[in-house]
């Protein structure tokens, strides 16, 4: 137990006084939800804050007017919420198999996995690098899907054409998560980024329990200034002022983060590359605004078990994880859908072989020596 309390997590949040400044002052204004720091933080046309990542999916997955009987695909590897989402409006969960080099989905295994019924595509940004985003907009086009671009790793990365991801060129909506090893946290967090109005507003009306508040819009006219109307059922999703005071203040330091990060990600690539049995999935790549820090280990070679290696590991002070037991392989998945594994080969491999090691800007130098020596120690 001491020494879990004393290692290098995978990922942490990073906050300084100005941070806790602005949280402070939230609390002592007139607002702590539904005010203004909310506004200020969403900034952006068409951005709707919430109160996480898995709520700004449920929302999106509602907002596009899917039905029973249709069914949507995402990739293997992400966290639960990528394909929970799908399950929740009643829709099918489908996956199709990973790209090996970048842990995103594979256009290729997304043609084969797509049917009929397949009405939405959410491709996940593994580890802050864009899934090829092009390719997967004109499958979804052949195939009249609408694209929802999970971005809970990707804040602040950019496509390979330079666009920010966010910007929704290539999908109907972006949702990104702001929980504290994500690139800025509110804590608990989310956001959903859109260029469609109607998206827009039905995203607002859902965040807050259906509910409308446009005379305009509303069935019954003229009742007064009171009147608000439910047509649909929504949820209470709203992100509190609190969280976007701590979010506004964060991004006021976004680039610093991601330029961290980038340097950190460097020294391991450098610290790695002629390790004969560590192949790190994170290449240094100037768009990236990496999230996590993934290494494909051949353990085999290597002549331990993972779970030797990740004791072995925090022995030494250094906090591992696995990103991420594919979906399908999980009791639920495996008894309401009944997917079989075995149509997997990339996911199975890289599950086998994967273990993320600590990146977060917080980082010292000294902490990132420590972990190069720990795993270089290891052979
Ligand atoms: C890929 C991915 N999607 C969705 C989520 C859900 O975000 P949240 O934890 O904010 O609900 C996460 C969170 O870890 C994630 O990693």
């Amino acid at each position: 137990m001491k020494s879990i309390r004393r290692a290098l997590p995978y990922g942490r949040q990073s906050i300084d006084a100005h941070d806790i400044k602005a949280v402070v002052r939230a609390l002592k204004g007139p607002f702590l939800t539904q005010g203004p720091a909310v506004k200020a933080f969403e900034g952006a046309k068409y951005c709707v804050a919430v109160a996480n990542g898995t709520a700004a999916l449920h929302i999106v997955v509602a907002a596009v007017g899917l039905k029973k009987g249709h069914s949507g695909v995402t990739s293997p590897i992400t966290f639960l919420a990528s394909a929970n989402a799908l399950v929740y409006s009643g829709i099918e969960p489908l996956f199709a198999d990973i790209d090996p080099q970048t842990v995103n989905i594979s256009p290729k295994a997304l043609s084969l996995a797509i049917r009929k019924d397949t009405k939405v595509i959410i491709p996940v940004h593994f580890a802050g690098r864009p899934a090829r985003m092009k390719e997967i907009a004109a499958i979804a086009a052949k195939n009249k899907c609408f694209v929802i671009e999970d971005a809970a790793h990707a804040i602040g990365s950019r496509y390979p054409d330079g666009g920010r991801v966010g910007n929704c060129a290539y999908s109907a909506m972006t949702i990104f998560s702001f929980h504290p090893v994500k690139t800025i946290t509110t804590g608990e967090g989310g956001a959903v980024m859109t260029n469609d109005v109607k998206f827009y507003d039905c995203l607002r009306r859902l965040r807050s329990h259906g509910v409308m508040r446009d005379p305009a819009l509303n069935r019954k006219r003229g009742l007064g200034p009171w009147h608000y109307e439910m047509q649909e059922l929504g949820f209470n999703y709203r992100m509190t002022d609190i969280q976007a005071a701590l979010g506004l203040s964060q991004l006021n330091k976004i680039d610093r983060f991601i330029a961290r990060r980038s340097k950190i990600v460097a020294k391991y690539n450098a610290a790695f590359k002629d390790i004969p049995w560590i192949r790190p999935v994170s290449v240094n790549d100037k768009f990236c605004a990496y999230h996590l820090y993934v290494v494909r280990v051949d353990f085999n070679r290597l002549g331990i078990s993972r779970s030797a290696f990740m004791k072995r590991l925090l022995d030494k002070g250094v906090g591992t994880q696995v990103h991420y037991i594919p979906i399908y392989r999980q009791p639920f998945y495996r008894k309401n859908f009944g997917i079989s594994p075995a149509g997997f080969l990339e996911a199975n491999r890289y599950y086998d072989e994967c273990v993320s090691l600590p990146l977060f800007p917080a980082m010292t130098d000294r902490d990132i020596t420590k972990v190069i020596s720990a795993v270089t120690g290891l052979a």
